[in-house]
C-alpha cells in the first residue's frame, strides 16, 4: 500500500465526485504534477476510473468492486480511524492466520483481512464458503487479558453491533439468531461470527473475532447454500462499495470491542437485543448433551445463555449450540 496513493484517493473521496485539480493535488501532497499523473495511471490499471477535463481537473468516476488495500486505507483515514490491517489476497482462514501471528508474538490489536479464503472455518467444524471476492472475511486479533467468564456475552454484543452498523449505514434491518448468525429480513444467512480464544492460566490471552459477511451477489454459492444464504447486494439490488463498507465494519467492531472491554456496553445491550433478536417467542430445537430439546425461547439470561421453556413448564438454560427454528 502506498501512502501517496492513499492521500490521492482520500482527496478524491473528500471531493465527492467534484473535479480535483492536478496542480492543487501536487502542491498539497508535496510532489510533482508528473508524479500525480503517474500514480493516477497506476490506479487506473487497478480498476479506478478517472476522467480529466481541461482547466477543472480529474474526477473519480468508479472504484474497484473488490477489496483494494489503498482504497480501504483512504476510507479509514476519512473515518478518522486507524488500526493495523494485514491485507491478503488469499489465505487458508483469517482466523487461523491471526492465531499464527498472535502465537508468533505480533503486537495486538490488528486485523487480518482477505479477499478470499481457501479453508474458511465456521462454527461446529463447518466450512465457510469463501471463494467469492467482494465479500468480507476478516479477523480482529486481540490480547485482552480478562477473565474467561467476562467473555460470555461478547459474541452477542458484537453481532448486535454489526446489525446496528448495517441498519445505520444501509437502512437494512438484519436479525441476530442466537448465538452468532446474522440473517436477512427473509431469514437467510448474511453473516457468521467465529470467536476463538486461547486461555493462559485464568485469563484470556488471545482472542480472535472472525467475521464473514456476504456482500457480493453470491454467484459462486453452491446450490445447497443458495437456498439458505444471501448477501447485502441481493437485498439492495444495486452494487455496494465493499471498501467503504469494510472500513466502516472494522471501525465499528473495534469500537464495540473497546466498549465491551471498558464495560460500557451493558446498559445498551437490552435495547439492541430487543431490536435485533429474532428468536424470542419462537419454538426452537437445540441439542443439549446429544439430546434434542424443544421449547419456546423466553430470551437470554444476564450472561447471554438462551432460556427455553419446554413443554413440561421447565426453563432450560443453553450456553452454546445450534438452534433450529420450528415452523
Ligand atoms: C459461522 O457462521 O459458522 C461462522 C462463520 C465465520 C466465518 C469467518 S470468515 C473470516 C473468519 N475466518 C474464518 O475462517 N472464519 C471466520
Amino acid at each position: 500500500m502506498s501512502a501517496l496513493d492513499s492521500s490521492i484517493i482520500c482527496a478524491f473521496l473528500e471531493a465527492d465526485g467534484q473535479p480535483v485539480s492536478g496542480d492543487r493535488l501536487a502542491k498539497d501532497l508535496g510532489v510533482s504534477r508528473v508524479a500525480i499523473w503517474g500514480r493516477l495511471e497506476k490506479l487506473r490499471a487497478a480498476g479506478f476510473i478517472f476522467t480529466a477535463s481541461p482547466r477543472k481537473g480529474y474526477m473519480l468516476k468508479e472504484v474497484p468492486q473488490i477489496l483494494h488495500p489503498t482504497l480501504l486505507d483512504a476510507h479509514c483515514r476519512r473515518a478518522k480511524f486507524s488500526l493495523s490491517i494485514e491485507y491478503l489476497e488469499s489465505v487458508d482462514s483469517t482466523n487461523s492466520e491471526a492465531e499464527r501471528q498472535l502465537a508468533n508474538g505480533k503486537e495486538a490489536p490488528f486485523i487480518v483481512l482477505a479477499q478470499s479464503q481457501t479453508a474458511g472455518r465456521g462454527r461446529l467444524g463447518r466450512k465457510w464458503h469463501s471463494s467469492d471476492k467482494g465479500n468480507i472475511y476478516l479477523s480482529l486479533a486481540l490480547r485482552p487479558f480478562i477473565l474467561p467468564e467476562r467473555l460470555k456475552p461478547f459474541t452477542l454484543w458484537m453481532g448486535l453491533a454489526i446489525c446496528r452498523y448495517v441498519e445505520d449505514s444501509l437502512g437494512i434491518k438484519l436479525g441476530l439468531k442466537w448465538p452468532n448468525d446474522i440473517l436477512s429480513p427473509d431469514g437467510k444467512k448474511i453473516a457468521g461470527i467465529l470467536t476463538e480464544a486461547r486461555l493462559d492460566a485464568d485469563t484470556v490471552r488471545d482472542l480472535i473475532f472472525g467475521l464473514g459477511l456476504n456482500i457480493s451477489p453470491q454467484q459462486d454459492f453452491p446450490t445447497e447454500l443458495k437456498a439458505i444464504a444471501s448477501s447485502l447486494t441481493h437485498i439492495t439490488g444495486s452494487p455496494l462499495d465493499v471498501n467503504s463498507l469494510t472500513a466502516g465494519i472494522i471501525k465499528n467492531i473495534y469500537t464495540s470491542w473497546e466498549e465491551f472491554k471498558e464495560d460500557r456496553w451493558a446498559h445498551l445491550f437490552k435495547e439492541y437485543w430487543a431490536r435485533y433478536d429474532i428468536l424470542t417467542g419462537k419454538i426452537v430445537t437445540i441439542q443439549l448433551r446429544g439430546e434434542p430439546v424443544t421449547g419456546v425461547v423466553e430470551g437470554i439470561d444476564e450472561v447471554g445463555s438462551l432460556r427455553i421453556k419446554t413443554a413440561d413448564g421447565k426453563t432450560v438454560l443453553i450456553s452454546s449450540g445450534e438452534v433450529t427454528l420450528r415452523s
